[in-house]
């Protein structure tokens, strides 16, 4: 079979990062999760993965999509025809994991993304894609106007590629045009965005993080009533995902935790509520 050749900017090359961790626990006899649309994608498309080979990061990166999982999952548990928006969704498989039959969902990403992954996704009447910047408020009309509240917003490995004056404004327009909405995103402190050159996996890239954030807390006073609902590191995740890691990475997590505390603390899952209109 011909290979793809994936031909995205710089920013958009990193989905390729998360897609190749789910392949590779994929294709682990005991995994951690299983993701055999990952797999195929990897397999079809004509990109060096075996930069990524052996980093760790890759097992961070999995443990970030299960705590999401998780998240979307406790919504949909509460609201099952709610509305999930992936931001800067890449060619990640949530839906294909999550859908329970009646959620709408949106996997949003740039152009060059969504013309790759029209290559391996549909759109159906309950799932779409959008060719659009999370910058852009135009598809918070789309979203709005086409699909019922409340709304889950998944922005997993997307924020931390924008200016933080770019964040505050989606920010600002999440509160405006989607009210009581939910928003899932990490947040890297300084120290991490300053040592990410020697970074185990973004050195094999030409993406940079740009946004720095040493207190999640502290954005809640970006918009009146935004309230911080849960914030997790990697050495602090709920039991149903820590446990899908392997024991002696689950213990080396718990000594970095004493003995590197600022690195982990460094990188943290925050879940984040709007207030209701
Ligand atoms: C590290 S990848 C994460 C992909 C996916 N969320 C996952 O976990 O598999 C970052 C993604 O964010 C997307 N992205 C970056 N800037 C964006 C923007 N301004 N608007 C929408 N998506 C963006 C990239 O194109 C890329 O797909």
């Amino acid at each position: 079979m011909d290979k793809r050749t994936p031909r995205l900017g710089d920013v958009q090359e990193t989905l390729l990062i998360p897609l190749y961790a789910r392949a590779v626990e994929t294709r682990k006899p005991r995994g951690m999760l299983r993701d055999p649309r990952a797999v195929e994608m990897v397999d079809a498309l004509d990109y060096d993965f075996s930069r990524f080979d052996g980093a760790k990061s890759l097992l961070g990166a999995n443990l970030r999509t299960l705590l999401f999982d998780l998240w979307v999952r406790d919504f949909l548990e509460r609201h099952p025809s709610g509305t999930v928006v992936e931001i800067g969704t890449g060619l990640n498989t949530r839906f294909e994991r999550l859908d329970n039959g009646t959620v709408h969902w949106f996997d949003l990403d740039l152009p060059d993304v969504i013309a790759l992954r029209r290559g391996f996704f549909e759109d159906t009447d309950r799932r779409r894609m959008i060719a659009a910047s999370v910058t852009d408020p135009g598809w918070m009309e789309e979203v709005r106007s086409s699909s019922p509240g409340p709304y889950f917003l998944a922005a997993e490995a997307v924020l931390i590629y924008l200016e933080e004056e770019l964040v505050r404004s989606v920010f600002r327009q999440i509160a405006e045009r989607l009210p009581g909405a939910r928003l899932a995103l990490e947040t890297a402190a300084s120290r991490m965005v300053d040592t990410q050159d020697s970074h185990d996996v973004l050195a094999k890239v030409a993406a940079r993080m740009r946004w720095s954030c040493d207190d999640p807390g502290a954005l809640e006073h970006w918009q009146p009533g935004l309230s911080l609902t849960d914030s997790r590191t990697l050495a602090h995740l709920p039991a149903p995902v820590a446990r899908r890691l392997a024991f002696h990475y689950r213990v080396l997590l718990r000594v970095m935790a004493t003995i590197r505390r600022r690195d982990i603390e460094a990188y943290r899952f925050n879940l984040f509520r709007f207030p209701a209109e």
